[in-house]
């Protein structure tokens, strides 16, 4: 097959979903060249067991040059790894920080202590949409600020740091070297300051728990893995809170059966996060002449795997572009696979499940502002979503 540029076309019909080429794709004989957007070649691996034996085997295919090393400008395949940015590393180094972190993000006892602050963050933004004029881009105005304040609370910024942390996450994003930088001090400073607090006043808060349990970690370390959750949890959660909250809207029999029966959400996210996670894959380097289903890969090759393809296999999954709730999704890649797996999942799929049960609850009146055609998407981020996502309402409940 000829060699084609990501993100790869989406389709008009369903442009939250993989591009269609993807199927063709995945049923070539060997696997394609694409040029990605920043310049690098890649193989575009899109089967489900390809895609899993990549993500599972670090020795042959490392994660060094960074999961979005293929599409964002200011994080190239070849920046050097700084102390902390542990999803580059690979073997004991990595360990170190996945260790220390699952206490710290992840634990059930975790979640249920950050269950109502993600609750109040949630009900106090939908407070405060209902007081703006219609109609309101749900992504900038919701998603966006939501995530960002979990994300801060997760660590124990203070809230009235959260708008430094939004504008530190959205600069990482936006491409603007210059933005970076200026965004970067007052964000990096503050979490400076976080961290010589957590030295001598023990807290609760992941930054609590890492400086706890870890006396070893260096201050840089600790900056560089706060920043480091902020910048993976930032992008991949928004996009998501955006597509799922389109779907619904799209599709006013699911849209229903969720305000019918709280109890489907949990299901509802799991299938989001298999039918629309991470659009534009995740970028591996080999570390050894090898091949992925017979295709010969040589050392120092990129390989970007699109884990849309693999949870859309028909391999893997029977009639994998329908969204089925009561899907059994428990093998899907949504949150990846092997020792790079989402550190974050958990998080994730409490705050998904929050913010759709509550909208679902609160504005049920909840519709696209246009028409679904006129919806546009971002590129440029290894996530799709709609943005702007104009939607209105007839009215927005008491929390
Ligand atoms: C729906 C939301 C999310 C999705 C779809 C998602 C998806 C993913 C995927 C696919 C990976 C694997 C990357 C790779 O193998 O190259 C990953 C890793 C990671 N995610 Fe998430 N993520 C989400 C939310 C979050 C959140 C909320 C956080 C943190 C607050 C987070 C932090 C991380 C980190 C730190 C890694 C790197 C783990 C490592 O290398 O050991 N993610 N995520």
């Amino acid at each position: 097959m000829s060699s084609s540029t990501l993100p790869l076309p989406n389709s008009a019909t369903c442009p939250f979903g993989p591009p269609p080429e993807i199927s063709a794709i995945r049923e070539s004989a060997s696997l394609p060249r694409v040029s990605c957007p920043t310049g690098i070649e890649a193989w575009l691996v899109t089967r489900y067991a390809d895609v899993r034996e990549v993500l599972g085997d670090p020795r042959r295919f490392s994660v060094r040059a960074g999961t979005a090393g293929h599409i964002l400008a200011n994080h190239p395949p070849d920046a050097p790894i700084n102390p902390g940015e542990f999803p580059r590393m690979e073997g004991a180094d990595h360990l170190r920080f996945r260790h220390a972190l699952a206490p710290a993000i992840s634990t059930a006892k975790r979640m249920t202590a950050i269950q109502p602050v993600v609750q109040r963050i949630v009900d106090d933004m939908l407070d405060e949409l209902a007081t703006r004029a219609q109609p309101v881009d749900l992504h900038e105005q919701f998603a966006k600020p939501v995530n960002s304040a979990v994300i801060a609370e997760l660590l124990g910024v203070p809230a009235s740091a959260r708008e430094l942390f939004l504008r530190g996450a959205e600069s990482f994003f936006n491409g603007d070297a210059d933005d970076l930088d200026a965004a970067k001090m007052p964000l990096y400073a503050c979490l400076q300051d976080l961290i010589a607090r957590r030295r001598t006043e023990p807290a609760e808060d992941a930054l609590g728990i890492l400086v706890g349990r870890r006396e070893d970690f260096t201050d840089l370390e600790l900056l560089i893995t706060a920043v480091t959750l902020l910048f993976a949890g930032y992008d991949t959660t928004s996009s998501m809170i955006s597509n799922a909250t389109l779907a619904l809207l799209a599709d006013p029999v699911q849209f229903a059966l969720l305000r019918e029966d709280p109890a489907v959400v949990p299901g509802a996210v799991e299938e989001f996060v298999r039918q629309l996670g991470v659009g534009t894959g995740l970028l591996r380097i080999a570390e050894t002449d090898t091949e992925i289903a017979g295709t010969p890969i040589t050392a120092g090759d990129y390989i970007v795997v699109s884990v849309q393809g693999a949870n859309h296999d028909p391999a893997q999954f029977s009639d994998p572009d329908r969204l089925d709730f009561r899907r059994d999704t428990r093998e899907h890649l949504g949150f990846g696979f092997g020792p790079h797996r989402c550190v974050g999942q958990q998080l994730a799929r409490l705050e998904l499940t929050v913010v759709l049960s509550t909208l679902a609850r609160r504005i049920p009146s909840l519709r696209l502002a246009v028409p679904f055609e006129e919806v546009t998407f971002k590129t440029g981020t290894p996530n799709t979503a709609p943005a702007p996502l104009p939607v209105a309402w007839d009215e927005i409940r008491p929390g």
